[in-house]
Formats: structure tokens, C-alpha cells, sequence
């Protein structure tokens, strides 16, 4: 299938970013916000990023204007219905996932491919709620997504392989690298990120170090160029913990069981940069 126009549901951080590389490719996109607010921010958002890439000299100034001259935003979901691939982006809760695939099926052209962005969540259960599970697979961009190189790729089930196939050319196009992962709890790198997030969490929990120098340790001892508790904040606190319980609940292994430090900050509403308020105080 000729894949020309992308709708994406979601205008948070992964969908801005979704957005962003699929306009700067020449695809058409329809971004889908129930929130007017963000899809205002996302577009001031994208602008500012497409800017800066401007700047560095990685794309001309025409791309720029040709690639936000190709985003369009909505606040109705079923406007989404004319496209050919649906990338979901929203956040990361089973039942809301579930609930726009529901309302979104009876306006689908038969052939649409539908995707979704999540990063731990069953592809194949996900797909089984809807009329085309062989259409239906995983399209998981890591943040900030215009940055990362890697999408994982993930097959459900009954995914036939010409929806992988198309997926798969979009990933070319998008000028990114797909890593295929098999459909279990949090595919490939959450499986491995997350753990090691929530360790940093208990390692702060039980006083082995404190938050900078638990950060400074990963990054000047192991070169990474985020620390795990400094990440935990950028990818966003509940998202850590809403993985760390798919990977609890999914494998049902005590070791992944997620930190009560963690916990107790997404119950106070401390959940990263997004609140400006997580390991660090971004205020
Ligand atoms: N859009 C466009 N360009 C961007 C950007 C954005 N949103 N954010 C950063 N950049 C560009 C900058 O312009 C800069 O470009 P040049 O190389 O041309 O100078 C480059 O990226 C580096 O940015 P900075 O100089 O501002 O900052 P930095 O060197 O500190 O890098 C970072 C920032 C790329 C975010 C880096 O800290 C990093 O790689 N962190 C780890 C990110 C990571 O691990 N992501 C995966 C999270 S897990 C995930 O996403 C999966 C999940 O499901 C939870």
C-alpha cells in the first residue's frame, strides 16, 4: 500500500515529535488533540524544533515551510478517517488506547493501516479489539523522536506482513532504523531501559547515592548521556511506572516489581519536566 497520509492521535511530546519527521518526509499529517491547547502547543512546539534544525544547517529553510505547510490539527478524531496509516500516540492507558481505535473503526477505509506508539502495551491484545487485526502492529518512536534514530517495529499476532512491509517503508523513508521486536511485555527497550530506570529509583530509595550523584555515575562512568533519574524525568514518571507495572503484571516477575519512591512520586503529581517537578525541580 502507497502510504501518502498519516493521521496521528495525540499531540503530547511522541506525537509532536511523530508529526514533525513524518511532515519533514513528505507525508501529509492530520494531528488529533482533544485538547485545542495542545495542539497549539505542539504546533508552536514543532516549529521551534524544525527551527532549530534550520539553524544547524541539517535542513533548508524551504523544508521547513513545506514540512509545517503539511501538518493540519483537529480536534475531532473521525477527521482522521481519510488516512492511509493511523500512528497512535496517546497516553499510555490500555482502556483510552482502546476507546479511539473504537470510535475511529467506522470511519477507516478498509486498507488503513493502524498503528500504535505505545511502549509496552500487548499489540496483539490491542489489535484484537479492532476489525482488522492483520492490519494492526506496533510503531514505538523513542524520544525526542526527530533526534533518535531507532522505531521499533512490533508484530501482533495476526499482523500479515504486508502491513509490516508498508511500516517498514515508512521507517525507510523517515530516514530511521527499525528494530523488529516480538510482541511480549515492553518489547525490546523498554524491557531493558526501564529496569534499569527503576533500579537508579531504589538505588535513591535505599541511600546509596543521592540523585546527582546517581546521575553523574551513568554518565560519566558508563557514558550515558542522560542520567537514569534525569531520563526518568524526560520520558515522564508515570510513563516509567505505567511500563514498569506492564512488565510487573505481564511477566509477573517480583524483579520487575516498580519502586515505592516512584509510585509515591506519580501520586503526588510529580511526574518530570511535563509538571516541572520529578527527581529534579525544573520551577
Ligand atoms: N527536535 C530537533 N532536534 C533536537 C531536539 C528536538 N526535539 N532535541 C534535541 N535536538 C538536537 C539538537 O539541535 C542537537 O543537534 P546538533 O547535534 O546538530 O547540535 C542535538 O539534538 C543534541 O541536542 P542538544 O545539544 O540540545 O543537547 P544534548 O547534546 O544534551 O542532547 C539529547 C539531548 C539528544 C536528548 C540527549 O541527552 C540524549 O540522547 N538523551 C537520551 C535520550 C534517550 O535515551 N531517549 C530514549 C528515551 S526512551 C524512549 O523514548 C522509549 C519509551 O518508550 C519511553
Amino acid at each position: 500500500m502507497d502510504i501518502q497520509k498519516i493521521g496521528i492521535v495525540g499531540a503530547g511530546q511522541m506525537g509532536n515529535g511523530i508529526a514533525h519527521v513524518c511532515a519533514l518526509a513528505g507525508y501529509d499529517v492530520v494531528l488529533n488533540d482533544i485538547s485545542q491547547d495542545m495542539l497549539d502547543k505542539a504546533l508552536a512546539l514543532i516549529d521551534r524544533n524544525l527551527e532549530r534544525q534550520v539553524s544547524r544547517g541539517k535542513i533548508s529553510d524551504e523544508e521547513k515551510q513545506s514540512a509545517m505547510a503539511r501538518i493540519s490539527t483537529t480536534l475531532v478524531l473521525t477527521e482522521l478517517g481519510p488516512s492511509d496509516l493511523i500512528i497512535e500516540a496517546a497516553t499510555e492507558r490500555e482502556t483510552v488506547k482502546q476507546a479511539i481505535f473504537e470510535d475511529l473503526l467506522p470511519h477507516l477505509k478498509p486498507e488503513t493501516i493502524l498503528t500504535s506508539n505505545t511502549s509496552s502495551i500487548s499489540i496483539t491484545r490491542l489489535a484484537s479489539r479492532t476489525d482488522r487485526p492483520e492490519k494492526f502492529m506496533g510503531f514505538h518512536f523513542m524520544n525526542p523522536v526527530p533526534v533518535m534514530q531507532l522505531v521499533e517495529l512490533i508484530r501482533g499476532i495476526a499482523t500479515d506482513e504486508a502491513t509490516f512491509a508498508a511500516c517498514k517503508a515508512v521507517v525507510d523513508k523517515l530516514g530511521k532504523t527499525a528494530a523488529t521486536a516480538e510482541d511480549f511485555p515492553a518489547f525490546i527497550v523498554n524491557r531493558i531501559l526501564m529496569p534499569m530506570i527503576n533500579e537508579a529509583v531504589y538505588t535513591l530509595y535505599e541511600g546509596v547515592g543521592n540523585v546527582r550523584s546517581i546521575d553523574e555515575s551513568l554518565k560519566l562512568g558508563a557514558n550515558h548521556p542522560m542520567g537514569p533519574l534525569e531520563l526518568a524525568d524526560f520520558i515522564g514518571l508515570d510513563t516509567c511506572l505505567a511500563i514498569m507495572n506492564v512488565l510487573h503484571d505481564g511477566l509477573a516477575d517480583t524483579k520487575y516489581r516498580p519502586c515505592p519512591l516512584l509510585t509515591k512520586y506519580v501520586e503526588a503529581g510529580w511526574l518530570g519536566r511535563k509538571t516541572e517537578r520529578g527527581f529534579y525541580d525544573y520551577r
